[in-house]
């Protein structure tokens, strides 16, 4: 396919990823409609580029149907009808224990990495072509390795992925390709936002939650920020999705960044306890069963 010509929908393009992939595939020469959900983020955007002629901001809240209808209508008249790709970038972290985790956090969290994206895409599908359109999905490595704390992200990320297989499916005979983007540990705003502040998350947790996490969530948490902002930048995933939009014959999924590939490897060949074990371990946290003694 012609870079020239393609015409994308990218979302979440406000920051970490998503803003590296609208610059780099305005720069390649695709018209770039760069979904945000603040104006002041698309202008931002429009002056970073190299070529804002090919960059055009959009409002796009992908919880909010009403934004996403207003976004769809304006793209099919600003694209004459017709749209070539969607990534569907935005996404939210969230980490906390499963028992403490309030069950508004998990809904708010499915809302966007889930709902939401199913949401953009039956708005956006229509303006696809038949036989060259494409939809490309950020998913992650933790749909497939989840770790402790992590169960509402890569639960979402989980359940966004099997939408994707799904779809990858039911859209092959009308000749649209499907591609899973598994970022590894990229160094992006979004570490700060999931790992928050430990302490004000911890305050938050009831006394029994904290006695009983709150120790292992500090050592975690540390781990976890280390391994993040020593990630890869996210240049790397842009030009991964410039290759899921470019190839001929796209694969179905693309790790990419640190530790991406080794990291979608090892659950697919290693027993689950002996992953539990390097999980644990890569994580500073304990990795014995222990059976707390009751007093006699
Ligand atoms: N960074 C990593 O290591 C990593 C690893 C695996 C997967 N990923 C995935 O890659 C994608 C991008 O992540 P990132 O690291 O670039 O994170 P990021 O810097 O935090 O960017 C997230 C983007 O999603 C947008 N967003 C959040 N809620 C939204 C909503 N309701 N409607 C529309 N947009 C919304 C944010 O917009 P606002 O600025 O308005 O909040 C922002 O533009 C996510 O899907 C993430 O799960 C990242």
């Amino acid at each position: 396919m012609n870079s020239d010509r393609k015409q994308v929908l990218v979302t979440g393009a406000s920051s970490g990823i998503g803003r590296a992939t609208v610059l780099h595939l305005s720069a390649s020469g695709m018209r770039v409609f760069a979904a945000c959900r603040r104006a002041e983020d698309g202008a931002a955007l429009q002056d970073a580029s190299a070529t804002p002629e090919r960059l055009t901001p959009v409002i796009l809240d992908v919880t909010r149907q009403e934004t996403i209808d207003a976004c769809r209508a304006f793209i099919a008249t600003e694209s004459g009808g017709r749209l070539d790709a969607i990534v569907n970038n935005a996404g939210v972290g969230t980490s906390t224990p499963m028992e403490v985790v309030p069950l508004e956090t998990v809904r708010a969290a499915f809302e966007v990495n889930v709902f939401g994206q199913l949401a953009v895409i039956q708005a956006f599908l229509p303006l696809l072509p038949r036989g060259s359109g494409r939809i490309i999905n950020l998913g992650s490595v933790g749909a497939h390795i989840t770790i402790p704390f992590g169960g509402v992200l890569c639960g979402s990320k989980a359940a966004f992925e099997a939408f994707s297989d799904a779809l990858r499916m039911e859209l092959r005979p009308l000749g649209i390709h499907v591609s899973i983007i598994q970022p590894g540990s990229i160094k992006t705003p979004a570490v700060d936002k999931t790992l928050g502040s430990v302490e004000e998350a911890i305050s938050q947790w009831p006394e029994a939650g904290r006695a009983r996490y709150g120790a292992l969530f500090r050592r975690f948490s540390a781990r976890a920020r280390a391994r993040e902002t020593g990630g890869s930048e996210p240049d790397i995933v842009a030009r991964t999705i410039h290759l899921a939009l470019t190839a001929p014959q796209p694969q179905t999924r693309y790790p990419t960044g640190k530790d991406a590939r080794m990291l979608t490897l090892v659950p697919r060949i290693l027993p689950d306890r002996t992953l539990d074990f390097l999980r644990q371990k890569m994580l500073g946290l304990p990795t014995q069963f222990d059976v707390p003694r009751e007093p006699p």
